[in-house]
């Protein structure tokens, strides 16, 4: 059943659901006791001798907290009864007396709806970026960038005033509904309608090597995080197998018989206009199956242009991995001073040519990167870089590439050249069994994901939200993006604005009325912390604030240390290349956030 199919459904199991009880349905199968606002039973779908499974009558839910199973009246007839949603469906309207109205396979129409609704978007960003006055600070930004006039046509840059829904009210207009906004990831889905996920933003235009418009973009013009904005995943949008520019970089990829694979939009952007166009970005994903696939229709010669050590980072070696495995030959490019390609162009194109021409074989690079790491002249050292690169070199698939590289580093550390290649072996050998056992392991386990502590922090500060004393008029002061999790982020948004709508009204909280109408993605998680029977003091207006202040300045701990973390990697890439100025400025905002951390 597509997407589609299910939203058109909806308003058929909304209707069903309304009709039927839920706690009356469930106890045909199982006894229910009722325990506070819910109802509780020894679940029907594990064994278990405490009652862990739950049902909300007033949301119209189950939930067990065993084993973790939960739903609706719909999914749980398919559980307990092994139904399809459709059987489910159409014995539960009967019970409830509602005739299903009837849907169509029309999957395609609704993709090109999305194609349609991204085009209007288009057209409305790039309006307000070179005509409307509101984007005149965007316009400046990209010139102070060095990005041209026939660039910003050319890439068809746009600019998304900062409001909650221009947009929306602009395609609204246009004849196209909430639902296709919501779905396109123009919108994000709210109580009523939607709200503008774009919004003061630079925005880039996504489209594949056909040109079709397949989402956007979006890069914020002061200091902000996060920096970059993207369409998430829809119906016809993956980030994993997109690759930035590809539709203007084809031809020329094809006739250089080579690909320069960069990081950021910018530096797709800035490379092009300076002539060189056989270029594509992955927008800071390391290397994915999907953009192999995409460049192999094009060439097999790839070079990397990205800023960071590729030899340190662990997902961009996975990356170079698969890459090699797939048969590419890949180069990469070394830019001084850990710039990226942008700021090397914007400076001197010629430096971007030398850059390119002296682009090196990965594997040389891989040995350039630990010398520059590890000091050549300590035996300790030495052995570190043997045991960082072995594994690499036994990944190697290509056999006469593999023996040129154990040669060079047999020199290179200065060994015998059978001691190399008899660990290359061993390695390889550790590595195929490695990969049977990991897929073992998976297959047994059942994954069962470990939370971090951060998301089960997160998920708490939500939990919390959603429990409001009943004398508490709280409203939150930190902003959303206190919050990693993406699912959070939206639905605390959600929360304030809803937040605000009752204090105007002075109306109390009301679960029902905040959830009416989210998302099915964002309900279902609603659903789930609502049940979560929460400490019985928290009733307490002031110490419900109390533990939902310590929880936000956890939380507010938390992202400073991650960005020390990532400072003090920086601090470190800026000594190696003996750019002082840089360590003495990141070692100013260093100081600034530890004295930060500890005041909070
Ligand atoms: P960078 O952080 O290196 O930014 O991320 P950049 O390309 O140098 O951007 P400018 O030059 O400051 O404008 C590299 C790429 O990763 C993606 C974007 O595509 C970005 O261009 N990205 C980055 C995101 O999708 N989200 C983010 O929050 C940050
Ligand atoms: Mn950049």
């Amino acid at each position: 059943m597509s997407l589609w199919d299910y939203c058109k459904a909806m308003d058929d199991t909304e209707l069903i659901k309304e009709k039927l009880n839920i706690v009356d349905l469930i106890s045909e199968y199982l006894p229910l006791k009722k325990s506070g606002v819910n109802f509780k039973a020894n679940c029907p779908f594990h064994q278990e001798k405490t009652p862990s499974f739950v049902v909300s009558p007033e949301r119209a839910i189950w939930h067990c907290f065993g084993c973790s199973a939960g739903g609706d009246i719909f999914t749980f007839l398919m559980e307990k009864e092994g139904m399809e949603f459709k059987e489910a469906l159409e014995m539960l309207a009967k019970k409830a007396g509602v005739i299903l109205q009837r849907r169509t396979d029309d999957k395609k129409d609704f993709k090109d709806r999305l194609f349609e609704v991204n085009l209007k978007a288009q057209e409305f960003f790039h309006y307000m970026l070179t005509k409307h006055s509101f984007g005149k600070k965007a316009l400046e930004y990209l010139k102070s960038r060095g990005v041209t006039d026939s660039s910003i046509e050319e890439f068809g840059l746009g600019y998304a005033p900062n409001s909650w829904e221009s947009m929306t009210k602009f395609l609204l207009k246009r004849g196209f509904t909430n639902q296709e906004i919501t779905l396109s990831g123009l919108g994000v889905a709210a109580r009523s309608g939607n709200y503008d996920r774009f919004r003061g933003r630079i925005i880039f235009p996504l489209l594949d090597s056909k040109e079709k418009l397949r989402g956007f973009s979006g890069r914020v013009l002061l200091p902000a995080e996060p920096k970059y904005i993207n369409t998430p995943q829809t119906a016809i949008f993956d980030k994993g197998s997109f690759l930035f520019g590809l539709n203007l970089a084809k031809g020329e990829i094809r006739n250089k018989k080579e690909a320069i694979l960069v990081e950021g939009e910018m530096d797709m952007i800035a490379s092009f206009q300076a002539g060189f166009k056989n270029i594509v970005a992955s927008k800071g994903t390391a290397l994915t199956e999907g953009q192999i696939d995409l460049i192999k229709k094009y060439t097999e010669d790839i070079v990397l242009g990205f800023d960071m050590d590729l030899a340190g980072d662990s997902a961009s070696r996975r990356g170079i991995e698969m890459a090699d495995k797939a048969g590419l030959n890949i180069k990469v490019i070394q830019l001084e001073g850990g710039k990226d390609a942008a700021e090397v162009i914007r400076e001197n194109p010629a430096l971007w040519q030398k850059a390119l021409e002296q682009s090196v074989p990965i594997y040389d690079y891989y040995l350039t990167s630990t010398a520059r790491r590890y000091d050549t002249k300590k035996a300790a050292d030495l052995r570190k870089i043997g045991g960082e690169l072995i594994p690499i070199w036994a990944k190697i698939t290509d056999d006469l590439i593999r023996e040129r590289y154990i040669q060079r580093l047999a020199a290179f550390l200065k060994t015998e050249e059978k001691i190399i290649r008899e660990s290359v072996e061993k390695a390889r050998q550790e590595t195929s069994k490695s990969y049977v056992n990991l897929l073992k392991k998976t297959t047994a386990d059942n994954v069962v994901s470990i939370k971090s502590r951060r998301e089960l922090l997160e998920e708490y500060l939500i939990t919390l939200l959603l429990h409001p004393p009943q004398e508490s008029n709280f409203f939150p002061n930190f902003p959303e993006t206190l919050f990693l999790a993406e699912k959070w982020r939206q639905i605390f948004v959600l929360l304030v604005l809803y937040l605000d709508s009752i204090s105007f009204k002075s109306r109390a909280f009301d679960i029902n009325e905040f959830a009416s109408g989210l998302p099915k993605e964002l309900l279902s998680e609603i659903d789930r912390l609502y049940l979560i029977e929460l400490d019985s003091k928290l009733i307490d207006a002031k110490y419900w604030q109390k533990e939902l202040e310590g929880v936000v300045s956890e939380l507010k701990k938390a992202l400073i240390k991650a960005s020390l973390e990532k400072l003090s990697l920086e601090i470190k890439n800026a000594q190696e290349f003996d750019k002082m100025e840089t360590v003495e400025s990141l070692n100013r905002r260093f100081r600034d956030l530890s004295v930060k951390l500890k005041n909070l």
